[in-house]
């Protein structure tokens, strides 16, 4: 039979897979609470108009409470025939209360409707990462105050470079996603305008207030062109390029995990809660929750992809093509939740092998640069000339199978004859850290003042 809302025109109902290819149910009914909020705010700036009664606003409003608590307690009959979440909602208004329910489309169509829930979701999903993301935040600053001290072998190339402190290496990624929060806030700034009253892509002759509407649903104004309102999907772009940023942050930091975790490195430890065993290797502890938060940025930046794909390249105004946005956000927003939840009960988790991060620090003449300084400060060699002779000094050591300060003051002094028994003591791991006091630098004084700045901004749990 032909469909319920525009039936007028059409004798016979669609086939089988049209229904199929059509209907959004499927996805779009998580959208219910928006699209209630939506026709709630609608619907009081019709009765405030004149465009409808108090008593059918009333109706309307009772009737919608109701649907809002049967879509709740899971007794809501969705049906695949009527499309959308929409749809599926104003029939349920019409079948139960009438005529005042069908009077609830006026002045609006789905493109605005559609347009105005899909932007009130994606602000709460932008409201809910970010929350997540500070948590994670939150955790990464309290475990870089725990471990400002610590010192680890900074790397280059993956190489050996300088010592740093485990708390510099946290408090990194604390910059990083501080800058996605930073990110999605913008988005959800720009996102903020409502376009609903745009109706289906040229406004209406209904005397509508949109300011009213706009605010009732907490935007800043309205939009400002009807026909970009109906066909705008940046503000989903946007969060989802910001959402493959912030993925491809975690990712690398996924990948460290499971680089200090692996037994040559050794760095850091996982308890059970957050490793897995092998089903043949009894000594195996992979660490699976990091290697799958390495994994999603795939499925966040594919959806980025997909959706500008989907929008590339279509005419204005809508077209069915956009209703095709929705599943990559969904799913983008359900992988970096847990993404970012698995990240944050790893760093709460972790422990790190204090021993053997400190062993390594000191291996690979990582304190070559220091000695170079000390050429330059003490010697007032220029900096590459005293690069050049370190460089003999790193070439004498490894010959002979030892470290630059295992090196005796005679062997230094065949290089540079002006090196003094001081110079040794800027070859420790601990006199390198700790004279990086730069602003920025990986001093334990500056991490610990960081991160006790970290954790006032971010505020408690
Ligand atoms: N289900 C549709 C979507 O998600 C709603 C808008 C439909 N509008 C239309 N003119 N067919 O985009």
């Amino acid at each position: 039979s032909a469909n319920v809302q525009w039936g007028g025109r059409f004798a016979g109902g669609p086939s089988a897979i049209m229904r199929e290819i059509n209907a959004s149910i499927g996805f779009d009914k998580v959208m219910w609470r928006q699209d209630i909020a939506g026709s709630l705010a609608h619907a009081a700036m019709l009765k405030k108009v004149g465009i409808i009664s108090t008593d059918d606003e009333a109706a309307i409003r009772r009737g919608l409470t109701e649907i809002g608590a049967e879509i709740e307690s899971g007794s809501f009959p969705f049906d695949e025939a009527l499309e959308d979440i929409h749809m599926n909602i104003e029939a349920r208004l019409s079948d139960r209360i009438g005529e005042a329910g069908k009077r609830l489309h006026t002045g609006r169509s789905r493109n605005d409707q559609v347009a105005t829930d899909f932007r009130l979701w994606v602000r709460d999903a932008i409201d809910g990462i970010s929350g997540q993301v500070e948590a994670l935040m939150r955790s990464l600053a309290t475990r870089a105050l725990e471990y400002a001290d610590t010192a680890m072998p900074g790397f280059t190339h993956l190489q050996t470079a300088q010592p740093v402190t485990f708390g510099h290496h946290l408090l990194a990624y604390v910059e990083m996603l501080s800058r996605d929060r930073g990110r999605l806030a913008d988005a959800r700034k720009r996102l903020n305008e409502c376009p609903l009253g745009s109706a289906a892509l040229a406004g209406t002759s209904f005397p509508i207030d949109r300011q009213m509407t706009a605010a009732a649903l907490g935007f800043d104004r309205p939009t400002a062109n009807s026909l970009d309102s109906v066909s705008d999907r940046d503000f989903a772009l946007e969060y989802l390029s910001a959402l493959s940023i912030m993925a491809m942050h975690l990712s690398r930091f996924a990948e460290e995990i499971v680089i200090w975790c692996s037994s040559p490195f050794s760095f850091i430890r996982l308890t059970d809660a957050f490793t897995t065993g092998s089903s043949i290797m009894p000594q195996k502890r992979n660490p699976d929750a990091a290697e799958l938060a390495r994994a999603k940025v795939g499925r966040v930046l594919g959806s980025m992809v997909s959706l500008l794909t989907v929008m590339k390249g279509l005419p204005l105004a809508y077209a069915k093509d956009m209703q095709e946005d929705k599943v990559p956000v969904f799913e983008a927003t359900e992988a970096m939740a847990l993404t970012l939840a698995a990240c944050d009960g790893m760093v709460r988790d972790l422990t790190a092998n204090v021993d053997q991060m400190r062993k390594y620090a000191g291996s690979g003449f990582s304190t070559a640069t220091d000695l170079a300084d000390w050429l330059v400060r003490v010697l007032k060699v220029p900096f590459r000339t005293a690069h050049h002779v370190t460089g003999q000094l790193v070439a004498m050591a490894e010959r002979k199978g030892v470290d630059l300060s295992d090196l005796s003051l005679a062997e230094m002094q065949s290089v540079e004859p002006g090196i003094t028994q001081d110079l040794y003591s800027v070859l420790t791991v601990e006199a390198s850290i700790a004279s990086r006091v730069s602003e920025g630098g990986t001093a334990g004084s500056n991490v610990r003042r960081e991160a006790e700045g970290w954790l006032e901004r971010l505020g408690k749990e």
